[in-house]
């Protein structure tokens, strides 16, 4: 008998008491920790004071009956697993229950193996959607911000480990807030030498072209109108430790070859200066653009791709790691709670049900801004999917959205933010939190 199963307690609701105790014996000798009542007044208040995983009611009690007692399971507890007894032939009872929220049902009479597999189905399917907080830290990446179970994250663990142990220049790609920039930081707080000195993150689109070499390498004074005293440059600010050069893939190209100059001689020069200054700077850069591609349209210098593609990390998009979606959501809700000074919502099924179908164009990131705005707009005990935008009811689900390209699906979830927001750009730029050239790019 596993550890788990000992564990679970069960509500057994019945008015009929030698009922309540053959179910009771039966479980109790399975391992679970059983509670009776035999009215749906006494059953509230068991499911108030102890923590129950799984409720079996019956369907016909005097006054309140096991409809009345479903419903306000699920108004109250809605992790909680529901199997009705039924009367022998009593369909209409059978889809009553279902439609109340019931998860399952049993005919009577049954038979103990009947009532024993249904059991064990339901708390299994519900112990692994109750996520034990302790189980989102457990792990050694953790530490470093960054949530996951999935195998694909397993191996991503196994890369950014492999990366941290030495210098060689890394590439990550994945999709827009697949955690490109946690990646990098976890590489660089990893390595034995470097995680003292800094990791100087410089986004290569955000630097007029001509100041480029300037913000990099830095200047002396005098180099050049406006540049009224030395400056440093961001090489020599990550001196012995890591530049995380992203969105690389948007470095204009007459630039691309002054960046291969520095990682071919290690050396740079800083404006208004011959002197050449030793780089010990370990690189990293990151691109939501496949470089390969560009690199085979002429966009991309391949000399220099391949001096960055040394170790090449592929973030896999959320879409594609459906076990790791309640798990980072339930971690956003411990965060963001703990920010705001509120009590943790539990997730509703329908939340959790929207929260698994959705196809996440905008990854980890999309889904860390919708728990935080949920937690901000709302007060309540629950989660529900109510509150979540139109597009993640129905229109983008995972399995509808496969033949969708990523600029399309980007596009259509841009679209839909834009349709919630009543057309108002500056605060789907919000939620979107990109900014207003990137959204009409998008667009
Ligand atoms: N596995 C993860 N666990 C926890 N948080 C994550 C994870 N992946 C991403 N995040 C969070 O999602 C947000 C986006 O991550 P990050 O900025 O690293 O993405 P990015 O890939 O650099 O995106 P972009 O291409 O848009 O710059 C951050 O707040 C980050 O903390
Ligand atoms: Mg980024």
């Amino acid at each position: 008998m596993s550890d788990k199963k000992s564990k679970a307690q069960i509500l057994v609701v019945d008015d009929n008491k030698i009922t309540c105790e053959v179910i009771q014996r039966n479980l109790a000798s399975e391992g679970y920790r059983v509670f009776l009542a035999h009215n749906v007044e006494d059953a509230a208040a068991v499911l108030s004071r102890q923590d129950i995983d799984l409720l079996i009611t019956d369907y016909k009690m005097p006054r309140l009956t096991g409809l009345d007692m479903i419903q306000y399971a699920r108004d109250h507890f809605q992790d909680l697993g529901i199997i009705m007894l039924t009367g022998y032939g009593s369909i209409k009872g059978a889809v009553s229950a279902l439609k109340q929220g019931a998860d399952e049902y049993i005919t009577k009479p049954f038979t103990d193996k009947e009532l024993m597999d249904t059991v064990a189905k339901c708390i299994k399917r519900y112990q692994e959607r109750r996520i034990d907080p302790g189980m989102l830290y457990s792990d050694t990446w953790s530490r470093f911000g960054i949530i996951g179970q999935s195998e694909k994250m397993q191996h991503l663990f196994a890369a950014i480990k492999k990366a941290g142990e030495n210098d060689a220049t890394v590439l990550i790609q994945g999709e827009s807030g697949t955690g490109k920039e946690l990646v990098a930081r976890a590489i660089h707080y990893s390595h034995k030498t470097r995680s003292v000195y800094p990791f100087i993150p410089f986004n290569c689109p955000g630097v007029p072209p001509a100041l480029f070499e300037s913000e990099l390498f830095g200047h002396v004074k005098g180099a050049f109108t406006g540049a009224t005293q030395d400056s440093k440059g961001f090489f020599r600010a990550a001196e012995n430790g890591g530049l995380f050069l992203d969105e690389i893939s948007e470095l204009p190209y007459e630039l691309q070859g002054k960046l291969l100059r520095v990682l071919q001689e290690k050396e740079y020069t800083r404006v208004g200066e011959t002197r050449q200054n030793k780089a010990d700077v370990r690189i990293m850069a990151a691109t939501n653009q496949k470089l390969e591609d560009l690199v085979e349209k002429g966009l991309f210098r391949q000399d220099l791709f391949f001096r960055i593609n040394v170790i090449t990390i592929d973030i896999p998009p959320l879409r594609d790691r459906g076990e790791d979606i309640l798990l980072l959501a339930k971690h956003f809700i411990v965060k963001y709670a703990k920010q705001l000074g509120k009590n943790e919502p539990k997730l509703t099924q329908n939340a959790i049900a929207a929260l698994e179908n959705y196809a996440w164009p905008g990854n980890v990131r999309e889904l860390e801004n919708l728990i935080h705005r949920n937690l901000i707009m709302n007060d309540t005990q629950y989660m529900d999917s109510a509150a979540f935008p139109a597009a993640m009811k129905n229109t983008i689900s995972r399995e509808n959205t496969v033949t969708l390209s990523l600029s399309e699906m980007t596009r259509k979830y841009v679209r839909e933010v834009l349709a919630h927001t009543g057309g108002n750009k500056a605060k789907a730029l919000q939620i979107l939190k990109i900014d207003r050239k990137t959204l009409l790019k998008k667009l």
